[in-house]
């Protein structure tokens, strides 16, 4: 079953905790977690000690997108911060560093990913695709919640299928931006795992029927 993953960007920041617990209730199996610097994108959200406080209020899997420049400075923290899986983008680092993020995640015993945004190909995964648990992609700009679904983005989402496929490789293919019940049928289609959905789950009042209807 692909798994649904609220992002809190669209919570009530001041009753947080209860708005995780609701969502976890009505059935979502991952917490997406947004972090912006206001340098890799225009915003910034929350950080290290919203993630701390997080992690005690909930037993709920942690997905950790890092919105920022040269996440590795910060990657240790947000693994002890209390993160299950950290995400790094492609495009906020040399490949060097990005694999070097990537093995010191492992290394404390977390999961790790890879995001890309829209305009970076498919390709640009692959020097990581064979150490990591998961890919991103971006179908909108980083930085909002609320924006529209770019639908140039699933053929992406297809090639990425095929590469982890033909590969034998087990990793999850999430789908971060512009989900609803219309763009979730989508991207299941075109082969993703998981679904990162924001004003989708927490704009709606009945979350367990907003999650029901990014499955179906
Ligand atoms: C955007 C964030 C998303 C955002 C998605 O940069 O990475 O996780 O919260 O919001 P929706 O689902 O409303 O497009
Ligand atoms: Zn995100």
């Amino acid at each position: 079953m692909v798994k649904i993953a609220p992002s809190i960007l669209s919570a009530d920041f001041a009753r947080l905790g209860q708005e995780v617990a609701e969502v976890k209730e009505a059935g979502a199996e991952w917490l997406h977690f947004d972090v912006m610097d206001g340098c890799f994108v225009p915003n910034i959200s929350v950080g290290i000690p919203v993630l701390k406080s997080l992690r005690k209020a909930t037993d709920m899997f942690l997905d950790v997108h890092l919105m920022i420049d040269r996440p590795i400075r910060y990657a240790r923290q947000f693994c002890q911060a209390g993160a299950d899986l950290v995400n790094f983008h492609v495009e906020a680092d040399t490949e060097e560093n990005i694999k070097a993020a990537i093995t010191l995640v492992k290394g404390l015993g977390k999961m790790t990913g890879v995001t890309v945004k829209p305009a970076t190909p498919a390709e640009a995964v692959l020097p990581f695709i064979r150490d990591i648990d998961l890919v991103l992609v971006m179908t909108v700009e980083p930085g909002f919640g609320g924006q529209q679904f770019m639908e140039d983005q699933l053929d992406k989402i297809r090639a990425l299928r095929q590469m982890i496929d033909s590969q034998g490789l087990c990793c999850q293919l999430e789908v971060d931006g512009g989900i609803n019940p219309d763009t979730a049928a989508l991207v299941r289609e075109a082969g993703a795992t998981a679904l990162v959905a924001g004003s989708a789950v927490f704009g709606k009042a009945d979350r367990a029927a907003a999650i029901q209807a990014l499955r179906e």
